[in-house]
């Protein structure tokens, strides 16, 4: 039987990283945070200097990553670069350059790879659409937008990072209108996927939702 994958696709800030962790971290399975890549891709480029708009030298530099997953850490070419990838300016990097299919194709072997035994919690944008279609379990985990920014707000002035919500909420509507309407794996809830709408229901119920689903389509 093929590896177990739950696939929890959503928008930027839903909390679907935080949950997919989490499942993963209950069932003992591997965890995915495809975003992560598309982001050491966006960091590296802007390293090396390379366009948000150079297909073939993006698709090589995402062909290329030396990039070590090692716990909270995230090195590139041995160095940390797990606070620069955190950064908002690395994610509308990352959806810049997700417009990209050349930079898309370079990095499906790489999420491939991940999935490995006992089973994978995935997520990302098209985790149950194009990466793993053949999932066992799809999530598509959403919240409001103004739920959305309020919670980076809290998360940025928790950090000391100082923020302005209507910044926030203006930069996670250009990227939700980015992801989605991008001809390339847009962003958008398949036939298959289940819903979950976090506007209202905190953390520990979203992963319970996820767990009891799984339950469910074993
Ligand atoms: O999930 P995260 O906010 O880290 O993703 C950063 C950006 O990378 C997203 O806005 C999206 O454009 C892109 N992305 C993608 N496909 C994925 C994961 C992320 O296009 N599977």
């Amino acid at each position: 039987m093929a590896i177990p994958v739950i696939a929890i696709d959503g928008p930027s800030a839903s909390g679907k990283g935080t949950v997919a962790a989490l499942v993963a971290q209950k069932l003992g399975y591997h965890y995915l945070d495809s975003g992560a890549l598309y982001r050491l891709t966006a960091v590296a480029a802007q390293l090396q200097n390379v366009a948000v708009d150079d297909e073939t030298s993006l698709a090589q530099i995402a062909l290329d990553l030396d990039v070590v997953f090692a716990g909270q850490q995230i090195l590139l070419d041995g160095n940390d670069v797990s606070d620069a990838l955190r950064s908002e300016a690395a994610g509308v990097g990352a959806s810049k350059i997700a417009v990209l299919a050349k930079v898309r194709a370079a990095l499906l072997d790489r999420q491939h790879a991940f999935r490995q035994a006992p089973g994978l919690v995935a997520d990302g944008r098209d985790m149950g659409s194009v990466v793993f279609p053949d999932a066992q379990l799809k999530i598509f985990l959403t919240a409001s937008a103004e739920e959305r920014s309020q919670r980076r707000y809290k998360q940025l002035i928790e950090k000391g990072i100082s923020a302005n919500l209507a910044d926030l909420l203006n930069d996670l509507r250009d990227r939700d209108a980015r992801d989605s309407a991008r001809t390339v794996a847009p962003l958008r809830q398949e036939d298959d996927a289940i819903l979950l709408d976090t506007t209202e229901i905190g953390i520990a119920d979203a992963v319970n939702f996820v767990l009891k689903n799984y339950e469910l389509a074993a």
